[in-house]
């Protein structure tokens, strides 16, 4: 890069006394008298030069023709560049700078209020036990776009007669969630080429680069996140570079609709006066992997060292010639300067940075990212405000605590969203407590579109099932990551003088299924005509301190036995062994359950053998989880092809080929409860199936082991949703499909290999295996349905008996069935929804649902509600863990129409129902999962599965 100070343009003194030189050549070959003249001319000359010479180095910039206005200019840069900033104060101002004029006063009347901080004089000791965090009663006033009063009582008649008055009934109340991690607006939903500007890829140094000029207000997802509460986002840009540029804070509220004054990004950030910056980078794998190649750099972590470090050096460079140059203007006074301030757009922001003006988030994920990044903020001598992604960021406290400036950066991460690539292959769902635990900062975020933004408080929540304090999960979801943005004493809070941004909920922000019934931003009402759910007002959660007794591993017993279940929904049998909510026993021999109820006998008899019984106060025995269409036993590292059965674009094949057992994926589902999966082999990526699926158990060691496969063959799978156009049409890929089947249709006998694709096929027009089309957009699902009508129909003439010959079908994905809900219960076609709630995506999920307060229900809700049979699959692996909390949210979200029992069929026996699995086939037996307290809750907790090996995996812990 070529610096600013070379590329000035020659206004230079040199320059201009440059004209005089040529005169002074000249041959010496004249008379005497010329002779004399010349030596008087050159006298002269002589004089002239000698006073150019003196000009030259009087440096007067006015004579220097150096403009006077741009040095003066200069000169107040200086002292922007010297500015350090300090955050922006809350308490004390008279209005939001973002307020306008107009906006009427709210009261919010009989709020239970989680203000973001201990009552005053909590130690902080105390403070971070959990102590003097509570719920209050009281109302809150918001006015000027700030929170003016939180008291016990403010009465009506002392307010302004134009006060809006909310009556919030007693719901809970907290700041609005703060996203520190989300790339909405940069990458506009559904994603599209002409929408992808989250990443400027040209380089892999950008620093110049910078989020706000590619923010979309537009972009339909900044108002479905808005819906799950949260109302102030970071903006950053991607991680495909070591650099990624600035980013920005903003909050979500676009255009007049939503209380601003107009539609532009400038007018969404959350601190007008713009007091911080802030920046990204990203260590490990992606810049390498996306900049790097033979001869191009970085081709290894080595390489993106040197990068940095070399972008430091060039950012330090300049700043260091700006502060001489600031000095010496001081010193001489700026009048007499011959050359301008260096400045340069390339290097500006990372100069800013190191000036301490720009809050570094870096994404870095493994040990050696994490050591070298802080071994170049010690170098550079620049703080980091947070590390993102930081998977392994709870190992290694002693590398985050040497980062330089005396702030240990905060770790931003998911709950347990991990398996996703190498460098998330190390990772805990209790990162969270961990980090806690060695007194630093776990902050949740969402990555948006990674996870949903709207649910990235699901995050916390499950933060806080991990055994993170309960206080602490909110925290890291408000006043945390408000403190890491700088803006500590404006936004994360409920006290007067933070801005006005709050959110009243249906239901603990902590339990499954929260949503905002109504969400302020600068105290405007965002939502005109909120939906609201039918809920129990339950009040908010009492922490459960016994959650961060955290067990990691489960030990195998051939027996075991447990007291105090009060409900069992195992899904064959009844739940009558619990009629009136009394406890009972259940005993467990050679891993199968072998009585429930008093079981005096059985439990005398197993305490005497040694058996040490596990005391449940609200224990809950249902049937294990079944984790469908996600790529179990078949991939380890998504992204790591090596791990991988790999694509298959052009062959059908069977899932049974390709089968990987053992691993951490499968592990994770045991511990969770997944104890069986039917994973169908990938047709073009991530949940897309081609060819058969099998049914196996997690447990299993190896495909030989007994048992481990339960169903070689389940379903016949074909994607016809956007992955099918990388090698296809949609009306060629669809054509196909029914020209297999006509065939298979009007064929006259079976293949003469049984595991062909037209052996199979045959198989699905007798009705025999299931045919599962993975599909989204509600047109794909209807093309599919027509198609089958068209093969039924020649089935049916065929063959006369036209009810049994109806093909089975079902559909995978199905993010807009609900478009297509009585048509699919009509031709009883079930769906595998990937996930419970998609979100919009992709084109084809487009019509995605929502749901409260935008839209009334999700999918779900319209599927049930329309007789469809539906179950819940797994749309990344990392959800084995989830797949109890989905089904909860189901159950939360439903207004009643569902039991605890047909939730927990969600993720169990619709699925084999839908995939026609006989249950006879599956084997109830063996199969079974122990918890405290409800698996479809947040604060319920597994304490033994049954893996269906013979044996009972039981959580062992041994405080209690
Ligand atoms: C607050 O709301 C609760 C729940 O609806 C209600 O029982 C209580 O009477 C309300 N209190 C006041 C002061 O309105
Ligand atoms: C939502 O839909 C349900 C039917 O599924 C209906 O009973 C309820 O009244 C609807 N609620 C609103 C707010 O429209
Ligand atoms: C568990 O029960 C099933 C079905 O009753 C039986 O086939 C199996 O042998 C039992 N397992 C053991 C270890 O007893």
């Amino acid at each position: 890069m070529m610096d600013e100070k070379n590329g000035l343009p020659p206004y230079s003194a040199v320059a201009a006394a440059g004209g005089a030189w040529p005169r002074l050549r000249g041959r010496h070959s004249a008379p005497r008298r010329r002779r004399a003249f010349k030596l008087f001319a050159l006298a002269c000359l002589a004089l002239i030069v000698l006073a150019q010479w003196k000009q030259i180095w009087r440096s007067d910039s006015r004579e220097t023709r150096l403009s006077q206005a741009k040095l003066n200019q200069d000169l107040a840069t200086c002292k922007k560049l010297r500015h350090k900033p300090k955050d922006p104060i809350g308490a004390g101002r008279d209005k939001n700078a973002r307020y306008i004029d107009g906006a009427k006063p709210t009261l919010i009347k009989n709020a239970t209020i989680w203000v973001g901080e201990p009552v005053a004089g909590t130690s902080e000791k105390d403070a971070r036990a959990g102590k003097g965090w509570e719920w209050t009663t009281g109302d809150v006033l918001l006015e000027h776009g700030l929170i003016k009063r939180v008291e016990a009582h403010i009465h009506v008649g002392e307010l302004p007669k134009e006060t809006i008055v909310y009556d919030a009934a007693g719901r809970q109340l907290t700041s609005g969630i703060i996203d520190m991690h989300s790339h909405t607006g940069v990458y506009s939903l559904p994603s599209l080429n002409g929408n992808s500007d989250g990443n400027e890829m040209s380089d892999n140094i950008t620093p110049w680069a910078r989020s706000i000029d590619a923010i979309y207000p537009f972009d339909p997802q900044i108002q479905v996140i808005k819906s799950g509460g949260v109302t102030t986002s970071l903006i950053l840009p991607g991680s495909g570079n070591n650099m990624g540029g600035e980013a920005y804070l903003v909050k979500h509220a676009v255009g007049r609709r939503d209380g601003r004054r107009e539609i532009s990004a400038a007018d969404m950030l959350a601190d007008p006066e713009r007091t911080w910056r802030y920046m990204k980078m990203a260590c490990g794998e992606n810049a390498k992997n996306a900049h790097g190649g033979l001869g191009k750099r970085p081709f290894s972590r080595m390489g993106e060292s040197y990068d940095f470090r070399h972008a430091f050096e060039r950012a330090r460079a300049l700043i260091q010639r700006q502060d001489d140059w600031c000095d010496k203007a001081e010193a001489v006074g700026v009048e007499n300067m011959d050359e301008y301030l260096p400045q340069e757009i390339f290097w500006e922001s990372l100069g800013a940075a190191l000036r301490g003006q720009v809050h570094i988030n870096t994404h870095c994920y493994t040990v050696p990212d994490l050591e070298a990044m802080v071994d170049h903020t010690n170098e550079f001598q620049f703080p980091v405000r947070a590390f993102h992604h930081a998977h392994q960021t709870f190992l290694v406290p002693e590398i985050l605590k040497r980062t330089w400036g005396g702030r240990t950066p905060s770790s931003a991460i998911f709950a347990d969203n991990m398996y996703y690539k190498m460098e998330a292959y190390v990772g805990s769902e209790y990162a969270g407590k961990r980090l806690y635990d060695e007194g630093l900062r776990p902050i949740y975020v969402s990555d948006n579109p990674v996870i949903n933004a709207q649910h990235v408080l699901f995050e916390a929540a499950k933060g806080y099932r991990y055994g993170l304090p309960y206080h602490a999960a909110l925290a890291a979801v408000t006043s945390e990551p408000a403190d890491d943005l700088g803006m500590g004493q404006r936004l994360g809070k409920v006290k007067p003088g933070f801005d006005a941004d709050v959110v009243v909920w249906d239901s603990d922000p902590l339990s499954v299924g929260a949503a905002p019934v109504q969400v302020w931003i600068d105290g405007t009402a965002q939502f005109e005509d909120p939906v609201e759910l039918p809920k129990p007002r339950d009040g908010p959660i009492v922490p459960d301190e016994s959650l961060a007794n955290i067990v990691e591993e489960p030990t195998p017993f051939a027996d075991a036995l447990f007291t105090g279940v009060t409900k069992v929904l195992l899904s064959t049998g009844d739940a009558t062994h619990v009629s009136d909510g009394r406890p009972v026993n259940v005993v467990v021999t050679k891993g199968n359950i072998t009585c429930i109820g008093d079981c005096a006998a059985e439990f005398s008899a197993a305490t005497a053998a040694g058996v040490k019984p596990v005391v449940l106060k609200n224990g809950y025995l249902t049937h294990a989880f079944t984790g469908v269409a996600g790529t179990l036993g078949l991939n380890e590292i998504d992204a790591e092809t090596a791990t991988d059965n790999g694509d298959n674009p052009y062959k059908f094949t069977r899932a049974a080929d390709g089968l990987q057992l053992g691993g951490k994926k499968l592990r994770a589902g045991v511990k969770y409860g997944v104890t069986r999966a039917i994973s169908a082999p990938k047709f073009t990526g991530s949940q897309s199936h081609h060819g058969t699926s099998v049914g196996f158990k997690t447990s299993a060691g190896t495909s030989l082991e007994h048992g481990a496969v339960f169903v070689e063959d389940a379903a016949v799978h074909y994607t016809l949703d956007l992955g099918v156009r990388a090698v296809d049409s949609y009306s060629a890929a669809f054509g196909a499909l029914r020209t297999k089947l006509m065939d298979a249709a009007k064929a006259a006998r079976d293949a003469t290999d049984p595991y062909s694709e037209f052996a199979y096929l045959r198989k699905v027009v007798k009705g025999e295996m299931v045919l599962a089309l993975t599909i989204n957009s509600a047109d794909g699902i209807a093309t599919a349905l027509r198609i089958k009508a068209q093969v039924d129909k020649v089935l049916g003439a065929d063959e006369g008996s036209e009810e049994r010959q109806h093909i089975k079908m079902a559909i995978i994905g199905g993010a807009e069935s609900h478009l297509v809900a009585r048509e699919l219960a009509a031709a009883r076609v079930g769906v595998i929804l990937l996930s419970l709630q998609a979100t919009a995506a992709t084109w084809d999920s487009r019509r995605a649902l929502p749901g409260a307060p935008l839209t009334n229900g999700t999918t779900v809700d319209w599927l049930l509600d329309a007789g469809v049979t539906v179950g819940v699959g797994l749309p990344e692996d990392w959800q084995v863990r989830d797949l109890g909390l989905a089904a909860g949210t189901a159950l939360r979200n439903g207004g009643g129409k569902l039991s605890e029992r047909e939730a927990l069929a969600l993720v169990g026996g619709n699925i084999h129902k839908i995939l026609g699995v006989e249950e006879s086939v599956v084997g109830e037996t063996g199969h079974f999962v122990v918890s405290e307290g409800s698996p479809l809750e947040i604060g319920g907790r597994i304490k033994a599965v049954g893996a269906g090996k013979g044996e009972v995996l039981v959580y062992v812990d041994s405080r209690s």
